[in-house]
């Protein structure tokens, strides 16, 4: 059980009532093993945002059982949710959701706000992510200065920089030129292959081959589900190799060991 990080029972998400309800997502069971990389598929509303939504705390099933890491999330506050959030899901969107009036690196820094470290620590660890992807002359930039796939990876910095183990990624692709787009991708084979878990929705078939396992949706529900890469070939998390993750700081992995 303990490689499982995510198991959703019977999760329903419902809109409205009575005559007008629609369900987003009916009886939706999943199980995601540490290490996969998920790639969702199927056509628009049949609830693949939604499902990123329910998995990422940023929105609350109807009905239905959530554990992560072991930990009922059903029905715990909001205040808990977002502290959850925070440390352990990174989000990737379509459109970036960078915020113009900070710099790209406050940009990057932001989620550490969530998790109370010190500025200086936030700043560090942000430029640090921000090398990563070879954005360091742009530390100062805001984002409408970066080209589209320059803003997708400073997404992915964000997204990284509190070392979440869960990345979830909505159509990250979805605004990107083809070059772009494979930049994108090989960086997130790269976090994949540190044995991070990633589920990522995508409308390109070709992009599959990133994947361990791809499931295709119908009508808020799993239509097929395919693993291409078997369980005990999946990564290994970095830190049970080499437990020099990323190359943190030494400050940020003692801030780290604190419990949230
Ligand atoms: N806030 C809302 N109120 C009512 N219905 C909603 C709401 N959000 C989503 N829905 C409905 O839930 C269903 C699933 O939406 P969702 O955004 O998850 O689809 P999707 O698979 O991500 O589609 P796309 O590929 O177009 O992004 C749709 O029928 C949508 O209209
Ligand atoms: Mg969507």
């Amino acid at each position: 059980m303990d490689n499982v990080v995510i198991k959703l029972s019977n999760i329903t998400k419902r809109y409205g009532y009575g005559d007008t309800a629609s369900f987003a997502l009916r009886d939706f069971d999943l199980e995601v093993k540490r290490g996969e990389f998920i790639m969702i598929m199927g056509p628009s509303g049949c609830g693949k945002t939604t499902l990123l939504n329910v998995i990422g705390l940023l929105d609350r099933a109807t009905d239905g059982e959530y554990i992560l890491n072991g930990e009922d999330v059903s029905s715990i506050s909001a205040a808990r949710q977002a502290r959850l959030r925070a440390k352990k899901i990174g989000f990737i969107f379509q459109n970036f959701n960078l915020i113009e009036n900070l710099t790209i690196l406050d940009n990057v820094a932001l989620p550490l706000v969530y998790v109370n470290r010190p500025r200086t620590v936030r700043l560090k660890a942000a430029a640090g992510a921000l090398k990563r992807f070879h954005l360091s002359e742009r530390e100062y930039y805001h984002p409408s200065q970066l080209s589209g796939g320059q803003q997708q990876r400073v997404a992915i910095a964000r997204a990284i920089v509190s070392d979440p183990e869960i990345i979830l990624a909505d159509e990250p692709t979805g605004n990107l030129d083809s070059r772009s787009s494979n930049i994108v991708m090989e960086e997130l084979k790269a976090i994949h292959e540190e044995g991070n878990t990633i589920i990522m929705v995508t409308h390109n078939p070709s992009l599959t081959s990133y994947a361990t396992r791809v499931i295709n949706m119908l009508d808020g529900q799993i239509d097929t589900d395919i693993k291409t890469v078997a369980d005990h070939n999946l990564p290994q998390p970095i830190y049970v190799r080499t437990k020099k993750h990323r190359g943190r700081t030494k400050e940020i992995e003692a801030v780290e060991e604190e419990e949230i």
